[in-house]
């Protein structure tokens, strides 16, 4: 509380991020869902090249590299004028959150999120003052999509896969929900769609549905979390809307090194695939190794694990893995507090978690 904040400032509850180690200190991180590997050594290349006297001017506000980049990833369903990019996709999703959902006034129609999902959602509703609904999941921790549809609402938005649950929906679901919801933004949050065994993406569905926007990273797959570059697919209307947004608030989000970063990462299409099937394969590898010795865990699409251990608290053993210099993501929170999400790193730092977790349970 203070007396120079003002009432919105001293009421938010803002979000709180996984913790970070301390500089120096040497932690296995499996906490904040970053990638184990580096970005593609096209990243580096243009590092190296970089000249700094283009820092003296400003950069493309529209980060048009980016914008080409992935209109050319996805060239069969969309041009550049369907991209948005933005300072890491909390950015993006917060430039949506004012650009298309609003509190409607003196009617009980709310915005729609799983009552499970991304924390920063129930943020950003208190801060841009929209009303949103918790749906509640079902008893395995999935996605109801019948509660999205034929339910009045003044948008949707849902993480696919679902964070911190990790469990996706298909593609045939979120066409359901979109198609249900022609006058209604409906936001689907692909953070960690490349992860999904076969790889679908709600992209291939904008050209088709006007009301879909799909918000997707940098900071997982890519490994680029550090870069802070994020994008938003959908119809021209849409993305023009989210621009009326930012050259409201911040015309030149995303630096000149970002987009030349972000650019080359996304046109190194080979080392996006065999980075994320390194991840997949060792995610399944430890799902197993996880449940063999007697935890309970989710079957996941992303690059994390959500695991009940059986024979201890989950808090506990968030505890003792900390001990031991290993970091992973305990909610406090009621409907999951039973659970850790592991985030998927090396198969070395993997073998190294599951030595600890034989330890404390020995
Ligand atoms: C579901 C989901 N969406 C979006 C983000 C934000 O990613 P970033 O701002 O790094 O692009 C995260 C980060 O962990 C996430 O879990």
């Amino acid at each position: 509380m203070s007396k120079f904040w003002n009432k919105k400032t001293n009421e938010l509850l803002p979000y709180v991020a996984g913790e970070q180690p301390k500089d120096g200190v040497k932690v296995i991180k499996l906490n904040t869902n970053e990638n184990p590997f580096p970005p593609s050594p096209k990243c580096g290349a243009v590092l190296r090249e970089f000249d700094e006297a283009e820092l003296r001017l400003y950069p493309n506000t529209d980060s048009q590299i980016v914008r080409k980049s992935v209109a050319n990833k996805f060239r069969d369903y969309i041009t550049e004028e369907n991209v948005f990019v933005g300072n890491g996709s909390d950015e993006v999703l917060a430039i949506c959150w004012q650009a298309f959902f609003e509190e409607e006034k003196n009617t009980d129609k709310k915005v729609l999120v799983p009552n499970i999902s991304y924390s920063f959602y129930p943020v950003y509703s208190q801060l841009y003052d929209v009303a949103i609904e918790k749906v509640p999941l079902k008893d395995d921790f999935s996605i109801d999509i019948n509660d999205y549809i034929g339910k009045d609402n003044c948008g949707i938005a849902i993480a696919n896969p679902n964070a911190p649950t990790s469990i996706a929906l298909d593609l045939d679901d979120i066409e359901k929900i979109v198609e249900a919801n022609p006058d209604r933004v409906v936001l689907i949050d692909e953070a960690y769609a490349a992860f999904k065994n076969d790889y679908e993406t709600a992209i291939t569905l904008v050209n088709k549905y006007d009301n879909l926007i799909v918000v997707k990273t940098l900071s997982k797959a890519y490994g680029l979390a550090g870069l802070r570059v994020g994008y938003a697919v959908g119809s021209k209307e849409l993305i023009d809307g989210m621009m009326r947004v930012r050259d409201s608030f911040n015309s030149y989000p995303v630096d000149r090194i970002a987009q030349k970063l972000a650019a080359a990462a996304i046109d190194d299409d080979d080392y996006y695939e065999a980075n994320r099937c390194k991840i997949i394969r060792t995610r399944d590898r430890i799902t197993n190794e996880l449940r063999e010795i007697g935890f309970d865990v989710l079957d996941s699409s992303a690059n994390f694990l959500f695991a009940k251990p059986n024979f201890i608290s989950a808090e506990e053993l968030y505890t003792k893995l900390k001990e031991k210099g290993i970091l992973v993501r305990f909610f406090n929170k009621p409907l999951i507090k039973d659970y850790l999400r592991i985030t998927v790193g090396t198969d070395d730092e993997m073998d190294q978690l599951m030595a600890a977790i034989k330890e404390v349970k020995s």
